[in-house]
């Protein structure tokens, strides 16, 4: 028998990534050849003190790309593919800023150019998007896309612990860098909104586009009220039809108990798509790590070698809305004394909010009033929560936090 033929794989980048990639392809090449027809090899290296990278991209047939920010990668990554190599990413932050450039040039060279990695890991979100519901018309997805900020919260809610020790405590675990800025702001989280949203809604979406907030402001007040009113806290992305348009953001939200991504905890990352055509599917796992993003990696690179697939050119133009309507949860430190909640409720009122619940708790300087709202526009409601800042009785700036309202059966 002759021998398979080789596919040569050029790997920029072997850090946490790219050398858990390197254990696992001589693991499973025997099965790979057995699908494939072709024994997967890694022909060239590329780091930072290791490597050419002409020479790397003269010798693939496809380049693994594990290196993290936008330059170089985005250059090698074009390099590549005008070079006729498929490309395999797991770079957010390239995608959500030079998606468009990067598919178009995949599309023009008949390459793939193949990101599964990118978005939550090790779950399937992008394969399931782009091929197995390709044929539904989709409405609204949710996300929780971060590893991190979903274990800090998930211990802050979990032992009553302030953010500042769950976040030292997710840097212990491994959970959380040394620095954890884009992860606790949102920024990790709305890149891979934007990929998400792109495949979803068939529309360029740039990072830029994203509304963000993070998880800085939460307090353990925040979670003990929201476990009185049966809520739980969580940092989600939402990608949704407004109005003709679409609304693609990422920020701390409540959710009632009934919601899928609801009882997601620790560093794990879901995503629930929901369409008139599949109702709701909800995918959940690891959405980091070495072994689990390499394994991404490696089912795109198997995909590559088997034929084609691409992501399509955008055909839609949707407008992009940023303002929306949600129910909230509102968090106000008061002076206790007659008229309060008369007073909040009236300004409220004014700008179309209406109260579901409240909460009132502790007596004089310690007083505090928590209610949710029904959904308004949240610019209405920020108007509302700007008038209620400013009344005398306020002891410090009331904190807003939004609540899905939606109701999950069975
Ligand atoms: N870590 C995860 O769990 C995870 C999960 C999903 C997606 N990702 C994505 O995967 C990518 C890689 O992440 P990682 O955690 O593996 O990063 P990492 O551990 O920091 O490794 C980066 C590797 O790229 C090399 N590199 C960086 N800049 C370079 C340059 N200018 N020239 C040559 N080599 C360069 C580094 O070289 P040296 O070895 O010489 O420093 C290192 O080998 C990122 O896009 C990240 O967002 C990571």
């Amino acid at each position: 028998m002759s021998e398979p033929r080789s596919f040569r794989i050029g790997l920029l980048g072997r850090g946490t990534v790219g050398g858990a990639f390197a254990e696992l392809l001589p693991q499973r090449a025997a099965h790979i050849e057995a699908i494939t027809g072709m024994r997967p090899e890694i022909t060239g290296v590329l780091r930072r003190s290791e490597g050419d990278f002409d020479q790397i991209l003269s010798d693939a047939d496809l380049v693994v790309e594990v290196m993290g920010g936008i330059e170089p990668a985005r250059d090698y990554v074009l390099r590549a593919m005008r070079a006729g190599k498929h490309v395999v990413t797991a770079n957010k932050q390239l995608l959500s800023q030079h998606g468009e450039e990067l598919w178009a040039c995949a599309r023009e060279q008949g390459v793939q150019l193949r990101f599964e990695a990118a978005v939550a890991g090790v779950v399937p979100v992008i394969r399931v998007l782009g091929e197995s519901l390709a044929g539904a018309e989709l409405d609204r997805i949710h996300g929780i896309v971060n590893g991190t900020t979903n274990y800090i919260l998930s211990e802050m809610a979990r032992t009553g612990c302030s953010y500042e020790d769950a976040l030292a405590d997710a840097q212990r675990l491994g959970y959380a860098e040394a620095d954890p800025s884009d992860d606790v702001n949102g920024k990790d989280a709305a890149a891979k909104m934007a990929i998400i949203a792109r495949l979803a809604f068939d529309t360029p979406v740039h990072l830029d586009q994203v509304v963000y907030e993070g998880i800085e402001q939460i307090t353990a007040d925040d979670m003990e009220y929201a476990h009185e009113l049966g809520l739980g806290l969580k940092l989600l992305g939402s990608a949704e039809r407004v109005d003709g348009g679409l609304s693609v953001r990422v920020h701390p939200a409540f959710l009632y108990g009934s919601h899928p991504l609801a009882s997601v905890g620790g560093p794990f990352n879901a995503v629930t798509i929901e369409s008139q055509a599949i109702t709701e599917i909800t995918l959940s796992g690891p959405g980091a790590g070495g072994p689990q993003t390499a394994s991404a990696v490696l089912g795109d690179v198997i995909s590559a070698m088997i034929p084609p697939a691409s992501t399509p050119e955008a055909t839609q133009q949707l407008e992009i809305i940023q303002d929306v309507e949600s129910a909230f949860y509102l968090h106000m430190e008061v002076a206790d004394r007659p008229g309060v909640l008369a007073q909040v409720a009236q300004i409220l009122g004014l700008q179309g909010a209406s109260v579901k619940s409240v909460v009132q708790k502790g007596l004089g300087e310690k007083a505090r009033l928590v209610m949710v709202v029904h959904p308004l526009l949240e610019s209405k409601f920020y108007a509302a929560v700007d008038l209620i800042a400013g009344l005398d009785f306020m002891r410090s700036r009331p904190r807003a936090i939004r609540v899905i309202e939606e109701e999950f059966s069975g």
